[in-house]
């Protein structure tokens, strides 16, 4: 355990995280019943954006851009509120403020160079354009950067590739102190940023008071990427707009309707089965994610990782990926946990013709003869489901100023 008493109120704490897991470092707020450090919102009067010492450094209005999302009504059925893995970590704006700064903060990294969207890039649906990404020290990640969008709604909360983060609040926590990284130890980062004259005072914002802790660091980050939940894509425009979800969209090109068409369509009536693995369950028309981890012939048996396999120790689990939400798609190549596919057409032609045969392989994924499909689609209906794929891209959301970093 790297953690050590930092000031004479320091507890060590370990209400969010199993201990030993996650070093945390600091005091947390009053924890509730259910161990989550409930004071935010409870804000200071004396603490303003207004400060000097944020306006220098920190494009910020006074009061709090407004993190409350504007759900459309295919968001509002319990069918996609029931999926929510929020807790009791709720969204202020302040807190998610907190968070957004945090996100484009170099601060954050053992050399300063490195910051979350130094790998989680808005242009690239906040993901990253390289197969693997640089670390502050010159290593890359070991798997590709994956997308923020829609967090929230991934049902069993578990969150990287291999689901090992049980929660966001504990995944935000572990790109900082990973050795690839940001190399960060939690202990030195509270010091770092209870050192600046601006983060005491957006601590104190978020939380009611100055102190800065590794909790609440967590809790911050975890409401800002929380909130980055996309409803404003061309396909989400036509559903508000009335479309039938069984028949075209008026607002689609024949292309992306024929892909539409093959996306929800199942195989045994000429689709491509796309949303049988990409949807959560019907009726669901909202979220392009199931709610768990699932093998598509990515890796064979004797790839060096099994994704959730190795996590587990479960040999069933060998080859299950966590399965990202299909929002925002266009942006976010490369593909797959490893990067193998450089493009929409390379993941689409890998469900044509490429998956490979896996002891785990998904059956919707296998022939009668339990060998991976071939789907024999044509160039136009390969051509039509990256196209269909497109609509899913929120630019309103990917261009949106509270997700933007805040620097001057
Ligand atoms: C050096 C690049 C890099 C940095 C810096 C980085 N990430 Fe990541 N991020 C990744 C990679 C790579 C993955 C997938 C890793 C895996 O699954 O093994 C990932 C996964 C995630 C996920 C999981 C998404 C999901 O659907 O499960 C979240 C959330 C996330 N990062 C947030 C953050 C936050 C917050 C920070 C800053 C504190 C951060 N990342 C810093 C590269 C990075
Ligand atoms: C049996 C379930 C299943 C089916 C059917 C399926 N997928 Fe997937 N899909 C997955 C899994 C699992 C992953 C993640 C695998 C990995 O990274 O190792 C994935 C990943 C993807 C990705 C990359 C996501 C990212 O962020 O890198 C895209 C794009 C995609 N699928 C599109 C499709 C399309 C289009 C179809 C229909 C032709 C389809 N999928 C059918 C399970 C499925």
């Amino acid at each position: 355990m790297i953690a050590t008493k930092i000031a004479s109120v320091a507890l060590f704490s370990c209400f969010l995280f199993s201990c030993g897991e996650v070093v945390t470092a600091g005091a947390a707020g009053d924890p509730d019943a259910s161990g989550v450090d409930v004071d935010s919102g409870v804000v200071d009067v004396t603490a303003s954006y207004d400060d000097p010492a944020i306006q220098d450094l920190l494009n910020l209005p006074d009061p709090a851009i407004s993190y409350e999302p504007e759900l459309p009504t295919h968001f509002l059925g319990a069918d996609v509120s029931g999926l929510d893995n929020t807790g009791a970590n709720t969204i202020s704006d302040n807190g998610a403020t907190l968070g957004r700064v945090l996100f484009y903060d170099t601060l954050l990294s053992f050399n300063e160079t490195i910051s979350c969207s130094s790998c989680h890039k808005a242009a690239s649906g906040f993901a990253d354009p390289t197969v693997l990404s640089d670390g502050f020290g010159g290593g890359v990640t070991g798997r590709n950067s994956m997308a923020i969008v829609n967090l929230r709604y991934y049902q069993n909360g578990k969150m990287f590739w291999d689901e090992r983060a049980d929660s966001v609040e504990h995944q935000v926590l572990m790109p900082i102190q990973d050795s690839v990284e940001m190399g960060m130890a939690l202990n030195d980062l509270v010091l770092r940023l209870q050192n600046t004259e601006h983060y005491p005072i957006l601590f104190e914002l978020a939380f009611g008071d100055s102190e800065v802790t590794s909790d609440r660091i967590s809790l911050a980050l975890g409401q800002f990427v929380r909130s980055m939940v996309s409803t404003g894509s061309r396909y989400d425009d036509a559903i508000v707009a009335g479309g039938n979800p069984m028949g075209p969209f008026s607002g689609f090109t024949q292309a992306e309707n024929q892909g539409k068409g093959l996306f929800f369509g199942p195989p045994e009536m000429g689709g491509a089965g796309c949303a049988g693995c990409h949807m959560a369950p019907p009726p669901n028309l909202a979220i392009f994610q199931p709610g768990r981890a699932l093998n598509n012939g990515i890796v064979n048996a004797s790839d060096s990782d099994q994704g959730l396999g190795d996590v587990s120790g479960v040999t069933a689990d060998d080859g299950l990926f966590k399965v990202p939400s299909l929002r925002n798609i266009g942006k976010t190549a490369p593909y797959m946990h490893n990067g193998s596919k450089a493009s929409l057409m390379d993941v689409v032609e890998h469900y044509n013709s490429g998956i490979l045969a896996h002891p785990n392989l998904d059956p919707r994924l296998k022939d009668g003869t339990g060998a991976p499909i071939q789907l024999n689609l044509s160039e136009e209906d390969k051509a039509a489901l990256v196209a269909f794929l497109g609509t899913l891209t929120d630019t309103t959301m990917l261009s949106a100023e509270k997700f933007s970093s805040p620097f001057r």
